[in-house]
């Protein structure tokens, strides 16, 4: 598990959660991962860690770490057999690398997802969560983005991330899996690997931090995103585990709109400097609005709890006066590469 996942307070759901005594978390020592493992062990669960990463040094006592690739159906079925809520996170993460290796990326993330489902079906686990992505919407049509738009993904990463949601559905309705689809839309926190995070919170904290100017893509005030803390982020998840309705899908984000813009100032206001932003107008391939509507999250009682400001603050102590440089090679147009076949 990253040093950095912190636990998170869900004592307000303590209850729904109650009947979840065993949870497997896939992914349990990547950056969310290793946040929502910290809260079940903290709120008293028996945490069993799938992951094809080592264990680190040193778990809490309730945490046990399997060492599985969930490519592997035969490593993975066995480990599932008397869990109560599966928590699926593992996964290719990056729009990047699915571009660079899609076949890497579509046998981790739909593959491995179908392999989950298969080991879970007809076992007694009470509730499955698969983490999607708001990257399944595409260039979105409508914002703010209900969960009913359209799905259009133009990256490698959305299809595989959209057919494991279809995966997941498909063994909900046919063969009867207590499952639920979240769809993040852009985290942010303490712990982002900054090889392969390539969301503008880290990356604009990451330059400024450095006294870099911050270097941003397309228009500035027409390019909007939902920036959701990793600490809102684990606690909706928690929500969909304990409240969320089988076979439906929610947006997971904090529903406010930020430009690129509004984030440089509030990284300016919160370390006391303003912040130099730079921009490359030429490229407008992502300049969308690009935000949740959370009504549906919110039915279930969620609200988060932490403001961009507040999240910003909170990530640039972690990050100090020196973070490593952000090192994402972040893709910006629609066919700026050509996929490579068999990787
Ligand atoms: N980070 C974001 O901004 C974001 C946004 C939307 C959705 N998501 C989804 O959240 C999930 C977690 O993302 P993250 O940012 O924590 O990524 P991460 O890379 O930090 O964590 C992923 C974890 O999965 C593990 N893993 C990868 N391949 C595996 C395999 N074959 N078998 C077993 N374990 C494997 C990795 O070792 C790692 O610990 C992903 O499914 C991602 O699609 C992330």
């Amino acid at each position: 598990m990253q040093a950095m996942g912190a636990a998170v307070d869900v004592s307000d759901i303590a209850a729904d959660l109650g009947r979840f005594e065993r949870v497997a978390v896939t992914g349990g020592l990547g950056f969310v991962g290793s946040h929502v493992v910290a809260t079940l062990a903290a709120a008293g669960r028996s945490v069993l860690v799938l992951d094809i990463a080592p264990p680190p040094d040193l778990l809490p006592g309730n945490v046990t770490h399997h060492r599985v690739d969930i490519r592997d159906v035969r490593a993975i079925t066995p480990t599932l057999r008397e869990v109560d809520l599966v928590l699926h996170l593992a996964g290719n993460p990056s729009g990047t690398v699915s571009v660079d290796r899609p076949r890497f990326d579509f046998e981790t993330n739909a593959q491995g997802t179908f392999n989950l489902c298969e080991a879970l079906a007809g076992s007694s686990v009470r509730k499955l969560v698969y983490l999607s992505s708001a990257m399944v919407y595409g260039v979105p049509r409508t914002c703010p983005i209900t969960e009913d738009h359209p799905v259009a993904p133009f990256l490698p990463y959305g299809a595989s991330k959209l057919s494991g949601e279809h995966v997941v559905s498909v063994f909900k309705h046919a063969l009867g899996l207590p499952a639920t689809i979240g769809r993040a839309f852009t985290l942010y926190g303490p712990g982002e690997d900054p090889k392969r995070a390539g969301g503008e919170v880290t990356q604009f904290l990451r330059w400024h931090l450095n006294g870099e100017p911050i270097r941003a893509t397309g228009d500035v005030d027409a390019k909007t995103r939902d920036f959701c803390s990793i600490g809102d982020l684990v606690r909706a998840l928690l929500f969909l585990a304990a409240r969320g309705d089988e076979g439906e899908v929610y947006n997971l984000g904090s529903g406010t709109e930020t430009s690129l813009r509004e984030l440089a100032d509030v990284i300016g206001t919160v370390t006391g400097r303003q912040a130099s932003l730079i921009s490359d107008e030429s490229i407008t391939d992502d300049t969308y609005r690009l935000v949740a509507d959370t009504t549906k999250l919110r039915g279930l009682g969620f609200a988060p709890r932490t403001s961009l400001a507040e999240g910003v603050r909170a990530l640039a102590a972690e990050l100090g006066d020196h973070p490593a440089p952000p090192a994402v090679d972040t893709i910006f147009r629609r066919g700026q590469r050509v996929g490579v076949a068999g990787r």
